[in-house]
């Protein structure tokens, strides 16, 4: 730890602010920077800087003490090097804090007005030690159980406003870009619904970051969109949230819409579809909401875990998930990004998401690819959200998704 400090405050000599010409951050063109990833493939050289303005280093995870977040399993030593890195291109640098697995610890730490105290303490020590320019809050998720060990209580939301209202008041976080990651559906509130006035968020919050992905995974009843930009053109029963359907909970609920930013994902999620469900019966099109195998979880591509246990010593299979990257390395797509040679494909018009379907090892992908990404960045504009970011740095290929949703926008 100490040691970390000690380059921490190097890397703040050593670039200082005044070198530094911080480019503008509206729109957000952002993402979230994986720290696991680092040492996997993907070190902070690899990162496209000059085409973003803000990057999330995921995750500085809570922890049971309020006086302590920590960067454990994430390459956390590389934070200095990330800070200073983004700041030499003129690029906002904020860390994530939470995350699925990183969450555990936040009910508590916001649960008493002592604990609130302390835990804006901790971030605003923790912003100025790494130098950086905003803190975004991955809380997964307030009032509603997430990885299913965490703390938890009906007043999460409440307590979490307290929480952001008090970081507000200090002279560090005063200064600070601060930003949450969100459900489709407006914070959980003491009753358990969405809550109906986040006006609060918005007056202390730069901007929420909508997750608009995971929409369709392991646990639906059949294979649906991963990141739908639509859903109101689906059937009632296809209608489980969407980007469009977001922006009108959340806007209803008092968060201005300049105050979204669209969060957007390049990965995508696999399901093992038999041909007979895939087809449209008698036809080589492909179905829409076909039903899965839930027993045969697919392995997804070289990043994918074929088995880890979870923070709450629970087990799970493997993800299934597939980069961009991985799309191509697996065979489904070309290095252009178009559906390979005996590969069947699908773009719903609903969703504006494509799908992609492989008959021998009855492997179907719900993804996003160029068209898709052009659409949400149309979108973005249209709508006049705050911007974007992108899930996760690290899993587009050649930046076609980035330069694809950035030249829409
Ligand atoms: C306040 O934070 C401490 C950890 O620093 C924790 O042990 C305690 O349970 C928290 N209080 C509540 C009511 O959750
Ligand atoms: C907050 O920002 C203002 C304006 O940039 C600056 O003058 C002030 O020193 C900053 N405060 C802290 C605690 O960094
Ligand atoms: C979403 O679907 C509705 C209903 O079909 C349509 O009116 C609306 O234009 C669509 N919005 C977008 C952004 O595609
Ligand atoms: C489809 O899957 C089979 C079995 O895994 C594999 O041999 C084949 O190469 C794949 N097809 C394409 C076009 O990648």
């Amino acid at each position: 730890m100490l040691s970390i400090f000690a380059i921490s405050l190097l890397a703040l000599s050593a670039v200082g602010v005044s070198t530094r010409t911080a480019r503008p951050t509206s729109p957000v063109v952002g993402a979230w920077y994986a720290g696991w990833h680092a040492t996997e493939g993907f070190p902070l050289s690899s990162v496209s800087w000059k085409k973003y303005n803000t990057l999330y280093y995921s995750f500085a995870i809570t922890t049971s003490s309020v006086d302590r977040l920590s960067l454990a399993g994430n390459n956390g030593d590389l934070l200095p090097r990330f800070v200073s890195d983004a700041h030499s291109y003129g690029v906002a640098a904020h860390v994530a804090v939470g995350g699925w697995l990183g969450s555990v610890w936040f009910s508590s730490s916001v649960a008493t007005s002592e604990n609130r105290t302390a835990f804006a303490n901790t971030v605003a020590k923790f912003a100025h030690n790494y130098n950086i320019d905003g803190i975004h809050f991955d809380w997964e998720y307030p009032g509603r159980q997430g990885v299913g060990c965490n703390t938890i209580s009906v007043d999460d939301t409440t307590n979490f406003l307290k929480f952001l209202q008090e970081l507000r008041q200090n002279p560090i976080g005063a200064n600070l870009t601060l930003s949450a990651a969100v459900s489709l559906a407006p914070f959980t509130d003491a009753s358990g619904s969405p809550s109906t006035d986040v006006s609060g968020f918005a007056h202390v919050l730069d901007y929420i970051i909508l997750r608009n992905f995971d929409v369709w995974g392991s646990l639906s009843e059949h294979v649906g969109p991963n990141a739908p930009l639509n859903d109101t053109c689906a059937s009632s029963a296809n209608q489980q949230g969407s980007a469009v359907s977001a922006i009108k909970a959340w806007t209803a609920a008092g968060m201005p819409v300049n105050q979204i930013v669209l969060g957007v994902d390049n990965s995508g999620h696999s399901y093992s579809v038999s041909p007979s469900a895939a087809f449209e019966s008698g036809t080589k099109t492909l179905a829409s909401y076909p039903a899965f195998d839930a027993s045969k979880q697919p392995l997804g591509d070289a990043w994918d875990d074929t088995g880890s246990v979870d923070v709450c010593g629970v087990s799970h299979g493997p993800g299934g998930t597939f980069r961009f990257w991985g799309l191509i390395d697996g065979g489904f797509l070309t290095g252009e990004g178009t559906p390979a040679d005996g590969i069947y494909y699908r773009y719903d018009e609903c969703s504006q998401t494509p799908y992609v379907y492989n008959e021998t090892s009855q492997v179907m992908i719900s993804y996003d690819n160029l068209q898709s990404f052009a659409a949400k960045g149309k979108f973005i504009k249209e709508t006049g959200l705050r911007g974007f970011t992108m899930r996760e740095a690290a899993g587009d290929h050649l930046d076609m998704l980035l330069d694809s949703i950035s030249s829409a926008i």
